[in-house]
């Protein structure tokens, strides 16, 4: 332990104490960071504003929610918090670190105006366009009747349609015909479904190939690339049926080898991280690639200011290094050479949702876990749960994720699948995909 300690405070690169964070958000992600955070020796309180049924285990869940950053500034002050993390986007685009950097907090996650990377698309389309950075065929437009015309006009008739701000994950449409193209402005631009995220469209070119999520640690001058991982976003197996938030996640991918990871951080994560700072706009926090591999090499779908949800469940389960003392440094422009260090292996976390989950769903469903059933190395994260008179319920759309790490892609997915077969964690209506993590396995034997 003294050996570890000596470690962490060169590690640190100051002496370390114990620290007070506060993890803002309520889902998978969260709790999965929690969990990271809550083994770390240098953890004195952990807050989560407002947490689930999960974080409560770990720490005190307050009833701040994540877009009301007043209220979650003032409790980091009362409270002396040296530490706030971010989890969700929202919260990045209301401003929630440039207002605690202004009253000297210290805050992970980018500022609002770096956020704008994820939270509007027409941002990023013309940062791309500018620094080079590996992007589809793009047009904005401003006007719905341009975009029709456009849509009309366009030799292809297969196209992305993207409300330019946030949209809970629903602005975007991935179109088969010109007539889909159209009824995806009309929903944007004329019928406003997304309010004012949807002033401005991006009509896109729609690309093939595999999807990953390649996230990185950047304190703005420095940088530290994760494992890549892959989520799933349909609701249903082989990828049919609704966008969801994410079904399931695995990491590493198997197919993205050291040389496609290098492609990706030279001609992607490094000139984003250059371009912001050329505009000065630094950004420093979790800069999130969504990419395409196509055959013409890895192309952005887009960025995500913040951890994923679910790929964190995934990552934190395959994270060796502790997180703590690489956040602290990050948020204060310190970040170390090589921060983080991986587990040999793979982790893969599979969504159990609600009945009719992303559509209409029951809450308060009682859930069952029989901890008997849980082995070495399976966890499980809470998103959707809540406590009501002492019994755990569902609370929303995605409700757990069974998260486990083994020493190989199959073994992985063998042990989380039998755990939830054997109903370690079991609630009515429970719906899950059965096929998460396959495209590790097709994808590493299509490569040999
Ligand atoms: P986004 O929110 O931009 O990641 O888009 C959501 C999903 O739409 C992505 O995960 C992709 O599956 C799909 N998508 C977005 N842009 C494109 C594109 N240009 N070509 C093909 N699929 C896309
Ligand atoms: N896993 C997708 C996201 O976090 O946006």
């Amino acid at each position: 332990m003294k050996c570890m300690y000596q470690f962490y405070k060169r590690f640190a690169g100051k002496t370390m104490g114990k620290y007070k964070v506060l993890i803002i958000g309520s889902g998978g992600r969260e709790h999965a960071l929690g969990w990271k955070i809550k083994q770390s020796p240098f953890l004195e309180k952990l807050y989560f504003a407002p947490g689930n049924a999960g974080t409560a285990q770990l720490g005190e869940n307050i009833k701040i929610n994540a877009d009301q950053i007043d209220q979650l500034m003032r409790f980091a002050l009362k409270n002396k918090v040296d530490l706030t993390v971010v989890g969700p986007e929202g919260a990045l685009a209301a401003g929630v670190v440039d207002l605690f950097l202004k009253n000297h907090l210290t805050i992970f996650g980018p500022t609002k105006k770096a956020a704008q990377l994820e939270s509007s698309k027409m941002f990023a389309v013309n940062f791309m366009q500018k620094y080079h950075i590996p992007h589809p065929r793009s047009w904005i437009f401003h006007q719905s009747a341009d975009a029709l015309q456009f849509i009309k006009n366009h030799p292809s008739s297969t196209l992305v349609i993207k409300a330019d701000g946030l949209a809970a994950g629903k602005g975007v449409f991935v179109c088969s015909s010109r007539q889909e193209a159209e009824l995806a402005v009309r929903e944007i631009m004329i019928d406003k479904t997304f309010a004012e995220a949807g002033d401005q469209v991006i009509i896109q070119e729609r690309l093939i190939g595999q999807e990953v999520s390649v996230l990185a640690i950047t304190d703005g001058k420095k940088l530290s690339v994760f494992p890549p991982a892959q989520d799933h976003k349909r609701a249903l197996n082989n990828d049919r049926g609704a966008n969801t938030g994410g079904m399931g996640a695995y990491a590493p991918v198997p197919f993205v080898d050291k040389e496609l990871l290098n492609t990706i951080e030279k001609t992607i994560l490094w000139p984003t991280i250059m371009g912001m700072r050329k505009d000065k706009i630094p950004y420093r926090g979790i800069l999130y690639a969504g990419l395409m591999i196509t055959k013409k090499g890895p192309i952005v779908l887009e960025f995500n200011a913040r951890f994923g949800d679910p790929e964190t469940q995934a990552l934190m389960m395959i994270l060796k290094s502790d997180l703590l003392p690489v956040l602290l440094n990050c948020s204060r422009g310190k970040l170390t050479d090589r921060p983080l260090d991986w587990r040999e292996g793979f982790s893969l976390c599979v969504i159990l949702s609600s009945k009719g989950y992303p559509s209409a769903y029951k809450k308060g469903e009682p859930i069952i876990i029989a901890n008997h059933v849980l082995k070495k190395d399976i966890t499980l994260f809470h998103a959707g749960t809540t406590l009501k008179g002492g019994q755990l319920v569902t609370n929303g759309g995605r409700v757990i994720g069974v998260t486990g790490f083994r020493k190989s892609m199959r073994q992985v997915i063998r042990a989380v699948y039998q755990f939830i077969k054997q109903k370690g964690v079991y609630f009515k209506g429970a719906h899950y995909r059965t096929d998460i993590g396959q495209k590790g396995i097709i994808g590493r034997q299509q490569k040999k």
